[in-house]
């Protein structure tokens, strides 16, 4: 590796290397989270087909990509951690997927084909980069896509937009999801962007912004078109 590259294998925050916490996540996520009407959402926002090659990167336990895998040709999942991929890939092997390739790379390294995918889905996992390296993995990400082809990038991005960070972030922790302590944590430590920087960083990239949806202001759902 060369030494500018930044090491993404480092892990940031939460520690995905744990099998205790792997083991809990998908319980943790259900008290907050929808999972199921999450994954309808963002296959209908990436357009899937049963004809899509789909790339989901930072898939975690893979609730989405078993889900995209029953419904698209192929799906590839991505993560930096052995631990979520281990578990991902027992998950899908008890319930029958076979067209599902595991690797363990992110988003500065994952293989790829130029113009190989029709989607490629992130969640919650681009904030772990800075926004040096954000660019870098979201001109990546673009090149894989075909032209036309869709990203769907979900996570942590801030509407700070001038005025006092206490007033805003203050706001926010009263939507914590899990726990205050856990989202007070990300705040002060994870590398979650503003709005502003995010929705440039995605343009300059090659896309177009479809749609941004933001839940509880701080949660944004893009959708996001390769331009051809
Ligand atoms: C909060 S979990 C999200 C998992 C899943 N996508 C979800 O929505 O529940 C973050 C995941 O991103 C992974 N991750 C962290 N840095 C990454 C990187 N640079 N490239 C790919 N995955 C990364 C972690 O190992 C972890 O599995």
């Amino acid at each position: 590796m060369k030494a500018f590259m930044h090491d993404e294998f480092k892990q940031l925050g939460t520690d995905y290397n744990s099998v205790a916490e792997v083991s809990v996540y998908d319980q943790r996520m259900r008290k907050f989270r929808d999972i199921d009407a999450e994954n309808h959402k963002t296959a209908a926002l990436a357009k899937l087909s049963s004809d899509s090659r789909v790339l989901e990167i930072g898939a975690g336990t893979g609730a989405f990509t078993r889900f995209a895998a029953a419904n698209c040709r192929d799906v590839k999942a991505v993560d930096i951690s052995n631990v979520m991929l281990e578990y991902a890939a027992a998950q899908a092997d008890k319930e029958g997927l076979s067209n599902i390739s595991f690797e363990r790379s992110g988003f500065l390294t994952f293989q790829y084909k130029p113009g190989y995918f029709d989607a490629v889905i992130s969640s919650l996992a681009l904030h772990h980069l800075s926004d040096l390296w954000k660019s870098v993995a979201l001109r990546r990400i673009c090149d894989s896509l075909r032209p036309g082809g869709r990203l769907v990038l979900i996570d942590v991005v801030f509407d700070l937009s001038g005025g006092e960070p206490e007033t805003y972030f203050g706001k926010l922790l009263d939507y914590a999801p899990g726990s205050r302590d856990e989202f007070a944590r990300h705040i002060a430590e994870e590398l979650s962007t503003c709005n502003w920087i995010m929705t440039g960083l995605l343009e300059r990239a090659g896309f177009r912004i479809l749609s941004d949806e933001c839940i509880n202001d701080f949660l944004h759902f893009y959708a996001c078109e390769k331009q051809s």
